[in-house]
């Protein structure tokens, strides 16, 4: 009857929401999200900038706020976002090279063993690829680091907190393209080197169509041994929007290795896509059709 007890009963997964923390205080948002959810991703409060201020002083009262919130009824947190070249605070990017590289790795092992234990699944790279066609690397400062920061941010990540799961996350990568053909390579490149990487995070922010590939790219990413998670959704209304939701719904529990599904934030209102009403519940709080979509999905089959 709602969305995380559903996905629960289809093989343990979990159904999950963006939260922001300066929401919790509205009583509409905080019944929706604790009476469908079972698990939540922090929208900001947990990435650098929020989490670490100024060089190696942190502060999490914000992310805590979430976490805490979430693990005292029972749902799991999806960390956001450890290393991303957005939201980097304001010391950090006046750093490079080498001082950057020590910084970025202290910030990975520092905040992971604040969150020791109380978190499911890590974003420990977020969106280091290109949208070039070409499946290039982006250029930022962390890349400009060396080519392996990635592995090395992982392998930090791990050594902090061993049961985590570890995931690269990004967008754009929803069907084969060369983008997530870029992210394959990677993602296997890890798996065969003995680079700790345990699941991939596609954000599926999306259109009004959906890759016809999308179900077979979960599934190539699953063969390679990882788990694959919708970590972002939201999809645009105009198009078929209750469908495409459900399609999606579907395609993730077609692949045995996707985990779950968390869709950016609760209410077209909450979204970060001014007036693209692309979530479950309208701005009232009413269940759309979109909603009952994903729910039919869950509970068939
Ligand atoms: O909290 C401040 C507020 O004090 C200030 O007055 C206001 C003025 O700009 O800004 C507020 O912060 C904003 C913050 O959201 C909280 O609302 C930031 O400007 C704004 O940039 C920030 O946007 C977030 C965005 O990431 C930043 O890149 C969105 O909420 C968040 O939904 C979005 O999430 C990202 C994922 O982390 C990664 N994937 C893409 C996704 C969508 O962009």
């Amino acid at each position: 009857s709602t969305l995380g007890a559903s996905a629960a009963e289809r093989g343990g997964r979990y159904f999950g929401a963006a939260v922001a923390a300066g929401r919790l205080g509205d009583p509409t948002y905080s019944a929706i999200l604790d009476r469908e959810f079972n698990s939540v991703t922090a929208e900001n409060e947990m990435k650098w900038d929020a989490t670490e201020p100024s060089p190696n002083s942190f502060s999490y009262g914000r992310g805590d706020q979430i976490v805490n919130r979430a693990l005292s009824r029972g749902m799991k947190v999806r960390g956001h976002a450890l290393l991303w070249h957005a939201q980097m605070p304001g010391w950090a990017q006046g750093l490079s090279g080498s001082a950057l590289r020590s910084a970025a790795l202290n910030h990975v092992t520092k905040v992971a063993t604040y969150y020791r234990g109380k978190v499911y699944a890590w974003d420990v790279v977020n969106e280091a690829f290109a949208d070039d066609g070409r499946g290039s690397r982006r250029d930022s400062s962390l890349q400009r680091t060396g080519n392996d920061w990635i592995e090395a941010a992982f392998r930090a990540a791990r050594a902090a907190d061993p049961n985590a799961r570890l995931c690269y996350n990004d967008y754009n990568t929803d069907g084969v393209n060369a983008k997530s053909n870029a992210v394959y390579a990677m993602v296997r490149d890890f798996k065969a080197r003995g680079v700790p990487i345990d699941c991939v995070g596609f954000q599926a922010h999306l259109g009004t169509s959906l890759p016809g590939d999308f179900q077979a790219n979960l599934q190539r990413f699953a063969d390679l041994g990882v788990d694959v998670q919708l970590t972002e959704l939201d999809i645009q209304q105009g198009g078929n929007q209750a469908a495409m939701y459900g399609a999606v719904t579907r395609a993730c529990l077609a692949v045995a290795r996707c985990t779950g599904i968390t869709v950016w934030g609760i209410r077209d209102t909450d979204s970060w896509r001014t007036g693209a009403n692309p979530l479950l519940f309208d701005g009232n709080g009413n269940k759309k059709p979109a909603y009952t979509a994903v729910l039919d999905a869950l509970n068939s089959g």
